[in-house]
């Protein structure tokens, strides 16, 4: 397939993302400079049924995407004729979402006469930590390993060159953010999970490291590992589960009152929610100090809204200190969906122009164009 090569550096390209629930749209300039970027979620309201919904997420794409774009290109300063291509996540993600940030691409590329770039969502993530640097951080970062935490996907990827990743490994049922969300649903917290599980965890009594969960460790052989490392790959199903039982034990024999509970008890959801959060921090780091062992890295760059979460920055932190690698980490404003990752990518080359046929691809893989 042709792969999208922005020849004039200081390409002006206009990204559209919509793979999940937000609606996201954004100008980028030379790769890494943002001169607008617009993020419009429909997560408040997912969060009365305890998680996305397809078929809201797109009604919500539908409604918001004209005045999300209008919006960014008005931010950016920049004239519609002088946009030089018009980027869009065309997967992983889900398909009737996707499908709405995709054909208001391609209309816009039609009606604008420039080149429409698909971009792959999770590599997308990869280049976030870019974002608002000079182009050549991004130049001289390889080779580095990279780590998507989002909701959706938790993997390690070499990344050898620019447009050169393998997926070396990666949890082998629920992504972290997914345990984030799932852990916050069980506590009664709400939706999105991950930040107020954070927020939970902030507020955890003394001792609440005493609580252990499982480290989600898989055995070499088991059938779901398709050829990639154990010791690189993860489960967060067990870490559910062991949530799940912790709470209906705790009814039966936790002595603590209910006024108390919330707060005091090791059994309030604050100390179990740090308990998790470090559970599923343990297990990223482990999996990335292992994966950081190999010394020709250069650094590790991390992407994906879980890699918002503060006890895991600082956690990883040590790890590439300790690895002697540098940590790339995104803005935070760049962690989570946005679609100046989308046009920043595209701007590198790291997208496939195959005009009016491109498709969503809501399984798309890394390095699969
Ligand atoms: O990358 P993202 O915005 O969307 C996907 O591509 O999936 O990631 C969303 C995920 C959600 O599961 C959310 O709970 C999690 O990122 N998340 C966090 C935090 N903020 C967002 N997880 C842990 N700690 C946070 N502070
Ligand atoms: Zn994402």
């Amino acid at each position: 397939m042709k792969q999208f090569f922005s020849h004039q550096s200081s390409a002006i390209i206009l990204g559209i993302e919509t793979s999940c629930d937000e609606t996201a749209a954004a100008v980028v300039r030379n790769s890494t400079e943002v001169l607008s970027s617009v993020i419009r979620s429909s997560a408040n309201i997912h969060a009365l049924y305890g998680g996305v919904v397809p078929e809201i997420a797109s009604r919500c794409h539908v409604e918001a995407i004209g005045a999300v774009v209008r919006e960014a290109v008005e931010k950016s300063g920049v004239d519609w004729p002088a946009l030089d291509a018009v980027a869009v996540t065309h997967g992983p993600g889900l398909a009737s979402s996707l499908v709405v940030g995709l054909s208001a691409a391609k209309g816009l590329a039609v009606s604008l006469g420039k080149p429409l770039v698909g971009v792959n969502h999770l590599e997308g993530h990869l280049f976030s930590v870019f974002l608002g640097k000079p182009r050549e951080v991004f130049e001289a970062a390889f080779p580095m390993m990279g780590l998507v935490v989002s909701g959706g996907h938790t993997c390690w990827v070499e990344m050898t060159e620019p447009h050169t990743y393998k997926v070396v490994g990666q949890t082998l049922d629920d992504a972290a953010g997914e345990a984030f969300d799932k852990a916050a649903k069980l506590l009664g917290l709400g939706y999105p999970g991950g930040p107020l599980m954070e927020k939970a965890a902030n507020a955890a009594p003394p001792g609440w490291e005493k609580i252990l969960f499982p480290q989600g460790r898989i055995q070499p052989g088991n059938r779901l590992l398709g050829g990639l490392d154990p010791a690189l790959c993860a489960s967060f199903s067990g870490l559910k589960t062991s949530l799940m039982y912790r709470l209906k034990e705790h009814r039966h024999s936790c002595l603590c009152s209910v006024e108390n509970h919330r707060q005091e008890c090791l059994c309030s959801v604050n100390a179990l929610a740090a308990a998790y959060q470090e559970a599923i921090v343990g297990v990223l780091v482990e999996r990335c100090a292992i994966a950081l062992k190999n010394k020709k890295w250069r650094g590790l760059a991390i992407g994906g809204g879980v890699s918002l979460n503060s006890r895991l920055r600082v956690a990883l932190r040590d790890t590439c200190h300790n690895a002697g690698v540098e940590l790339l980490l995104a803005e935070p404003k760049y962690c989570g969906d946005n679609a100046a990752m989308i046009a920043g990518l595209a701007g590198v080359g790291g997208g496939v122009d195959t005009g009016m046929d491109l498709d969503v691809d809501p399984g798309l893989k890394i390095n699969m164009k």
